[in-house]
């Protein structure tokens, strides 16, 4: 549905020259919803302006729905854009206009008949769950209800694609959480595709099917979500990955392991279970086979579309031997080990 063919991005000239982009191929299948996500200054913004191209690719070329944008004359290419709605972290609602007055602008602008609009928008209040506040003013609204405006208006001429430039960048956890819901909701009974750039991997997880990571303006890892939460191909990945993920010791045993094991300490393992679950039986027979004995101080358990990730912190009580090849087992079963350091042996 959308597709960037070696898109790069030059701003300024010369010495002062920005290469917001460089050379990045994108695909995005009709009806998915894709997650652009990296640090603050990576391309973000400008990969996604350059979809509806609100910012011209130095180089490259821009398919949206079998359509060169990139080809087109102005003409071609603002007709083209009636197809691909846009959502901003700030919102920008007129003002001066009510919920209504909002959602039916590009509607307006395009001479469509008074009465087609109004129809559509009551349609679009009750899809967004706005029809309370059709004749509120923005100031008079929750972020999130503004969000909810800004989304009805993107969907107003019925485009095929939606962009969401970090659309909830600004909302709190639970009102981002009902955002999210609210994309996904339209994604299924629309068909819509969705792409969406965002430097938090909650929202990534919540609800894209796929993921693009940017780093320094290049494209380094695009995968499934499911993959890429359990099996980053990528250095970038997996540290992008271990700071969402981080299972932090706490602060009880960082001060057990700065006071060490003096001498007969036992390890403390982190241990990352990917795709697999964290099951007792495992437990259990490393302690039955190995003789193995395991304190299990933290844990936390994710569900990733549908793959599990697990982490566990634990001692690993036993013989040096023992503790080696019960590793070693571990490793077999595609369980990382890493030692965070010693401890004094439970009595
Ligand atoms: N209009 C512009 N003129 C010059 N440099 C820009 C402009 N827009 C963005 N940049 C630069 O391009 C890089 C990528 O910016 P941006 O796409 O906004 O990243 P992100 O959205 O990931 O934070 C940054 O180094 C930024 O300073
Ligand atoms: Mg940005």
């Amino acid at each position: 549905m959308i597709r960037l063919e070696n898109v790069t991005r030059v701003y300024g000239q010369g010495a002062g020259a920005v290469t917001a982009l460089k050379d990045v191929n994108l695909e995005v299948a009709p009806g998915s919803i894709t997650g652009v996500i990296g640090v603050s200054g990576a391309g973000k913004s400008t990969l996604i302006r350059c979809v509806n191209l609100l910012e011209r690719p130095t180089r490259g070329r821009v398919f949206v729905a079998d359509q060169e944008l990139t080809a087109l004359n102005k003409e071609a290419l603002r007709k083209a854009r009636h197809g691909i709605g846009m959502i901003f972290q700030h919102f920008n609602l007129l003002e001066s206009r009510t919920v209504r007055g909002n959602i039916g602008l590009p509607l307006e602008l395009i001479g469509t008949p008074r009465r087609d609009i109004d129809q559509r928008i009551d349609e679009l209040l009750e899809l967004t769950g706005l029809a309370e506040r059709a004749n509120a003013y923005p100031a008079a609204l929750s972020g999130g209800q503004k969000q909810r405006v800004a989304i009805a208006r993107a969907l107003a001429s019925n485009p095929k694609a939606l962009l969401c430039d970090e659309a909830t960048s600004a909302l709190d956890p639970q009102t981002t959480s009902a955002i999210l819901t609210l994309l996904r909701d339209i994604n299924q009974r629309l068909g819509l595709t969705i792409l969406l750039i965002t430097h938090e991997m909650e929202v990534v997880r919540t609800i894209c099917d796929q993921v693009a990571l940017i780093s320094g303006g290049a494209l380094v890892e695009t995968a499934p979500v499911g993959d890429f939460f359990t099996r980053p191909a990528t250095e970038e990945g997996r540290l992008f990955l271990n700071d969402f993920l981080q299972l932090a010791p706490s602060n009880a045993l960082l001060q057990r392991l700065s006071d060490g094991g003096a001498g007969n300490g036992v390890p403390v393992v982190r241990l990352t279970f990917r795709g697999q679950s964290l099951s007792s039986e495992l437990m259990t027979h490393l302690e039955q086979r190995f003789g193995l004995r395991l304190h299990i101080l933290q844990a936390r358990v994710e569900n990733i579309q549908g793959r599990t990730l697990g982490l566990m912190i634990a001692e690993f009580d036993g013989d040096r031997d023992i503790i080696d090849d019960a590793m070693a087992h571990l490793h077999t079963l595609d369980v990382q080990t890493e030692v965070l350091g010693h401890v004094q042996r439970h009595d």
